[in-house]
């Protein structure tokens, strides 16, 4: 991997100068963690809030940091001047990449892509943190889709080591080398993948959810399921990490998948994720899923 990744080094462009599209919990989180690795950026959103929520997430994580002892005060306070929110497009013209963290929506990614090459140089690599969407589709109505490339996190961004980079058919070598490795330069683990439905993670992932909700149709307890598969070594067992991921976002990437491969997985049509996403318990971000957060939103609820 570490060989690959020099060749990606050799052969993409540098990325010196970034920027992130939408300040919410991906866009924030891939934000930080570029700043944090020296490599400066423009966070844009469309609302003022979003920014300050964007720019309040990388304080905590930076004051976490050098509570640690793993950061200098005064390297913090650099590493948050490197972070501009801005809610225009001034300074585009600079930029080696920019990623893209709106709204998980076609027809809006399409929009602001296609709006978005109008302030970017013509060799800028422009990237889509999309977790579902196929990276040929939103590139349809670009100029320059040879720029363009999937680069998906994971949530929480600082904590997750994989990005899959999405290589779209018109994707140009030297675009995907530019994300492997910007991704390694944010100390992230970068894998090239297809285009496709679920890409490779959510692909094996969504089974794996399919065959946990069927369980607990047939009257299994998920904190039962749950204590079983952490015994079994996993970090974490899936009604907890479904309520980290968020029920609405699963659910979503359910459909993809059922959509995508419907030889492969026979979804369970009324089962526990539908349940709580039509009664607004979304998981840790509305303070309850399957387990309830109240008194520490972001915690564990044991
Ligand atoms: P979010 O709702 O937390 O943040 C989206 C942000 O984009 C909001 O602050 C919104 O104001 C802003 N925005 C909307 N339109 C914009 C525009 N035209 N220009 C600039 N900013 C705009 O959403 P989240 O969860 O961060 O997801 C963003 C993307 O990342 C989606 O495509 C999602 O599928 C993907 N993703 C999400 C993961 C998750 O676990 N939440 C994991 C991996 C990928």
């Amino acid at each position: 991997v570490k060989k690959l990744h020099k060749r990606h080094a050799r052969e993409g462009r540098p990325v010196a100068r970034a920027a992130v599209l939408g300040a919410g919990t991906m866009g924030g989180g891939i934000a930080f963690t570029s700043a944090l690795r020296g490599v400066p950026v423009r966070m844009k959103d469309i609302a003022q809030p979003a920014l300050d929520l964007g720019l309040a997430e990388a304080d905590k994580q930076l004051a976490r940091q050098v509570k640690s002892g793993r950061l200098q005060p005064e390297k913090a306070q650099a590493v948050r001047a490197s972070i501009t929110a801005q809610l225009d497009e001034a300074g585009f013209g600079e930029l080696d990449c920019v990623i893209e963290a709106i709204v998980e929506n076609l027809e809006v990614k399409r929009r602001v892509l296609a709006a978005l090459e109008g302030s970017t140089r013509a060799d800028t690599v422009i990237a889509s943190n999309t977790s579902s969407l196929r990276i040929d589709d939103i590139a349809q109505p670009l100029a320059r889709p040879e720029n363009f490339v999937g680069m998906h996190f994971f949530n929480p961004v600082p904590v997750m080591p994989l990005v899959e980079v999405i290589r779209g058919s018109r994707t140009s070598p030297q675009a995907v080398s530019t994300a492997v490795a910007y991704a390694a330069a944010m100390g992230k683990v970068p894998i090239v993948v297809q285009d496709g439905p679920g890409f490779l993670v959510n692909r094996i992932l969504t089974p794996y959810v399919n065959a946990f909700v069927q369980l607990v149709a047939d009257g299994a307890d998920f904190e039962q399921v749950d204590r079983a598969m952490e015994a079994f070594g996993w970090p974490m067992g899936p009604a907890y990490l479904q309520d980290v991921v968020g029920m609405d976002v699963g659910a979503h990437v359910f459909d993809v998948i059922a959509a995508g491969y419907p030889e492969r997985i026979r979804p369970v049509e009324r089962n526990a994720i539908r349940a709580l996403v039509a009664t607004g318990r979304f998981g840790q971000k509305t303070g309850g899923g399957f387990y309830d957060y109240q008194a520490d939103p972001a915690g564990k609820p044991r």
